[in-house]
């Protein structure tokens, strides 16, 4: 399974362009809030507003009610890791029946991949070990937050836009098959294996820690909606307190870098894909986090001044 280190297919310009377009609203939010009296009213800047928030961040924006029919709760999350359980798990047997019994991947998955890398028949080999561990990593990631969303978190009656539901719920396919297509051995593979050892051991170092970040991190928010016992005493959004949150407003969201940074590590690090994966979550974090944090200072006038959005003492 090899593909040239720093080729480009179909696949690195999608995530590319993802990364662009959320970067590129980053920047328009910031721009348009220079300048908030002149373009609020405008049908235009309402549109982007309802295409970039969701959730608490979109009850402060004054939409028409055409808009609303979009709306769909919130609460569905849990569908995104649903499908990325199910999916990723599928293609992680399919890896497994590769690489230890030798069964080719199905010819239409080979056909997507070859499409996706623009490298032909590139999957008739056998899959690397890297690979089957970034595939594991994903599938465990997702199972928690499918567990997270169903038992742990607590939500209230946010909404997201359809539009964000339907990429929600391409985007954990495309990143399964993103998995296998970063799977590039173009080197001598025990040279490569040696040099890998290190990365594999950083990446699942960095996974575990970022994982429980982010799993204490969504467990302090829910312990801001219940009592002692469990039970929900109230569906308001308050100012999170306590770990990471004394650093920044979402430090969830950082976590979810750092667990896409050590996907990339543990896939070897040399994957031009994964770092664009890497690249699309941080623009992607960067705005949640950045609409979070306005929120935050514009409804708390005590909010802690030295809080950062996402990223400690930087961003
Ligand atoms: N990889 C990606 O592209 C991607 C994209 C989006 C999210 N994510 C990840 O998915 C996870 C969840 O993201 P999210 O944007 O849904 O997080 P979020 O808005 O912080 O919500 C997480 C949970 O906490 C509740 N909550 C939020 N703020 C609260 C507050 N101030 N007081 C009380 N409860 C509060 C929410 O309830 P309500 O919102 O229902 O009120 C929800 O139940 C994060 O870890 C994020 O990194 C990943």
């Amino acid at each position: 399974m090899s593909m040239s280190r720093f080729s480009v297919g179909f696949i690195d310009v999608l995530w590319g362009f993802l990364a662009f377009c959320f970067l590129a609203a980053f920047c328009a939010h910031k721009i348009f809030a220079q300048k908030p009296n002149r373009y609020t009213t405008s049908g235009v800047y309402v549109l982007f507003q309802d295409l970039i928030r969701y959730g608490k961040t979109k009850q402060s924006i004054k939409r028409e009610k055409w808009l609303r029919v979009f709306d769909v709760p919130k609460r569905w999350f849990w569908h995104f890791y649903a499908v990325s359980v199910c999916w990723n798990g599928f293609l992680l047997v399919l890896t497994l029946n590769s690489l230890f019994y030798n069964q080719s991947y199905p010819s239409w998955l080979t056909a997507v991949l070859d499409r996706l890398t623009g490298v032909p028949s590139s999957h008739g080999q056998v899959p690397q070990p890297s690979a089957l561990l970034v595939q594991t990593l994903l599938c465990i990631h997702s199972l928690r937050r499918l567990l997270e969303c169903l038992f742990v978190s607590v939500f209230s009656g946010g909404a997201m836009h359809l539009v964000q539901y339907l990429f929600g719920l391409c985007y954990y396919v495309v990143l399964g098959l993103t998995a296998l297509c970063s799977d590039c051995a173009e080197q001598g593979r025990d040279a490569q294996l040696a040099e890998l050892n290190f990365l594999h051991l950083t990446g699942l170092v960095l996974f575990l820690g970022a994982s429980k970040l982010q799993h204490q991190s969504i467990a302090l928010l829910a312990r801001l909606r219940t009592g002692r016992s469990g039970s929900i005493e109230t569906l308001d959004h308050k100012v999170p307190k306590g770990g990471w949150f004394e650093l920044v407003s979402c430090p969830h969201y950082f976590a979810e870098l750092l667990i896409y940074v050590s996907l990339s590590l543990v896939g070897g690090g040399v994957s031009l894909t994964m770092w664009l994966v890497v690249l699309y979550v941080l623009f992607n974090q960067a705005l949640a986090g950045q609409l979070c944090h306005e929120l935050y200072i514009s409804k708390y006038d005590s909010y802690p001044k030295h809080r950062r959005a996402f990223i400690p003492y930087l961003l």
